[in-house]
């Protein structure tokens, strides 16, 4: 959201108004999964639209055996594979885009290999006018982010030699941690090599058009910030809801598990900006500081309260879109006795002024009914006079929401009470809706698109701090320990395909609510 070239810390708006510096990429992991699905094509989409600058390459760092058009030819598969739509509309940007592309050769711990990279990165700045501005890019499992980072800095890349002598950053995959410790002790490595303000740490749900307009939302229109307290709000349900299963990561997912892998860093996101006060400015720093206000304000949810207020549950077999799907347990390289949650819920309470007494209800899971990423605001009921001392029946009247759709059909719907014709003075609950398709019919960007660009324009404002990283481990990391102690063998199922295990509609029934979608 802001544009200080370093560190994101001045005002404005980024996307169209300053064009990206000339810069050297290097991809760490540039022949795994992230690269080949999300990066490239995100990279060769902005190529598309003409908003990469004439001195820009993009170099692949891994250890196979790859020559520069051996991986250009690589690269192109994989844009035709993972990104069929796009490569379809705009394969005459790859005339331009495959020049850009070098692969460099390297395992991760060879010393060598990094001072290789650096005569290599200073002779482009020279042949190809980049500037000595420098962006690395951890794609790479997180067992090695260590290895990298020191690497880079032995290599004296990760520092600038002097001020006026480009800019150097780092953008750090997720999973960022996997609990407080690991956080922090990636906090210090990282900080002990780069500044800061170098670091961006990705959560790519902020990367989304529409978890930023949630921030728009809020503080573009005068209507809402008045109600958007404990006075006129009754609850707060976050959804991230997921077709998918664990496909082919199960080394990754059996090990993280749900709560880490969505609610630790997307879902904690989109609530902190659904609950935070109005930053002092649009920079980085001050919305970051006020994300992190929410994140801390949370109460921790410890000892007995967990079972209280927390359900975790896997996967059962059952069928998505008419098809069967195994159990968690039966996917590839599941342990049998895997009690990995594949779904978590959570009754969280935001303890400041503005949200006191407001229940904050997140849910995640994976293989459920439907996939959808949405926000829902439920206002309170309205005092039990008027229409409904006119014999309207209570149902009949509904509590106004506001539900912010993330994923798919992205947009805002509010739900009011309206009299339908007739002779009778009753209540009905209509929607009125703004969808992005309809409203602005354009594409709605990826969000690696935005955020690369971000990232290339020195805008950290959609990318994590240290404090804020943390904040969410200290809040997760605690029932992580709970669940790993009481030594469980069996955990809550849900069958594929529906909206998640009973107990979740306990957690919200118990206090008289119910999830929106179900
Ligand atoms: C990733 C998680 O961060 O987000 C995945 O690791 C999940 O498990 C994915 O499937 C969901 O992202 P999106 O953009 O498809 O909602």
């Amino acid at each position: 959201m802001s544009t200080n070239p370093s560190n994101g810390d001045s005002n404005g708006s980024t996307l169209i108004e300053r064009p990206i510096p000339p810069c050297n990429i290097v991809i760490f992991g540039a022949t795994g999964d992230l690269c080949h699905r999300k990066l490239l094509p995100a990279w060769f989409s902005l190529e598309a639209q003409g908003l990469l600058p004439e001195h820009l390459k993009i170099i692949g760092f891994a250890r196979r055996d790859f020559s520069d058009m051996s991986y250009r030819e690589e690269v192109k598969q994989s844009l035709e594979q993972f990104a069929p739509d796009l490569w379809k509309d705009c394969h005459h940007a790859w005339s331009k885009f495959q020049h850009r592309i070098v692969f460099h050769r390297s395992d991760f711990d060879n010393e060598k290999g990094f001072h290789w990279l650096k005569e290599r990165l200073d002779k482009l700045d020279q042949t190809d006018g980049t500037a000595g501005n420098r962006l690395f890019y951890l794609a790479t499992p997180p067992a090695t982010y260590s290895t990298v980072i020191h690497q880079l800095g032995n290599a004296g890349l990760a520092k600038r030699d002097t001020p006026d002598s480009g800019f150097i950053r780092i953008i750090v995959e997720k999973p960022f941690g996997s609990d407080l410790d690991s956080a922090r002790k990636l906090n210090n490595e990282l900080k002990s090599v780069f500044d800061e303000d170098q670091i961006y740490r990705i959560d790519h749900y902020l990367g989304k058009e529409t978890v930023q307009n949630i921030f728009v939302f809020r503080f573009a229109n005068a209507l809402f910030e008045p109600l958007w307290n404990c006075k006129y709000i009754d609850n707060v349900q976050v959804t991230v809801s997921e077709t998918v299963g664990v496909e082919q990561r199960a080394g990754y997912f059996d090990k993280a598990g749900e709560l880490r892998d969505m609610v630790q860093s997307h879902a904690l996101q989109m609530l902190a900006l659904i609950a935070m006060e109005p930053p002092n400015s649009l920079t980085a720093g001050d919305l970051r500081d006020e994300k992190v206000k929410v994140l801390r304000a949370i109460k921790p949810i410890k000892g007995d309260d967990i079972a209280k207020n927390i359900v975790r549950a896997q996967y059962a077999a059952g069928q998505i879109d008419g098809k069967d799907v195994p159990a968690y347990r039966a996917e590839p390289n599941v342990p049998p006795d895997s009690v990995t949650d594949t779904f978590a819920a959570l009754k969280l309470d935001i303890q400041n002024w503005r949200w006191s007494g407001v229940p904050f209800y997140v849910r995640a899971g994976k293989r459920m009914q439907q996939r959808l990423t949405e926000v829902n605001i439920v206002f309170k009921d309205i005092p039990p006079i008027l229409l409904r001392q006119m014999g309207s029946t209570r149902d009949g009247i509904e509590p106004n929401v506001i539900t912010i759709r993330v994923q798919p059909n992205e947009g805002i719907s509010m739900r009011l009470g309206a009299k339908p014709p007739g002779a009778q003075t009753k209540v009905k609950s209509v929607d009125m809706n703004f969808t992005y398709g309809t409203s602005f019919g354009a594409r709605i960007h990826d969000a690696y698109e935005r955020l690369l660009m971000d990232a290339m324009l020195g805008d950290a404002s959609l990318f994590t701090r240290d404090d804020e990283v943390e904040a969410e481990w200290g809040l997760i990391t605690p029932i992580e320990e709970y669940w790993k102690n009481s030594g469980a063998k069996e955990i809550p199922n849900y069958a594929s395909g529906s909206w998640g295990p009973q107990e979740a509609c306990d957690l919200i029934e118990r206090d008289g609510r119910k999830w929106l979608n179900r």
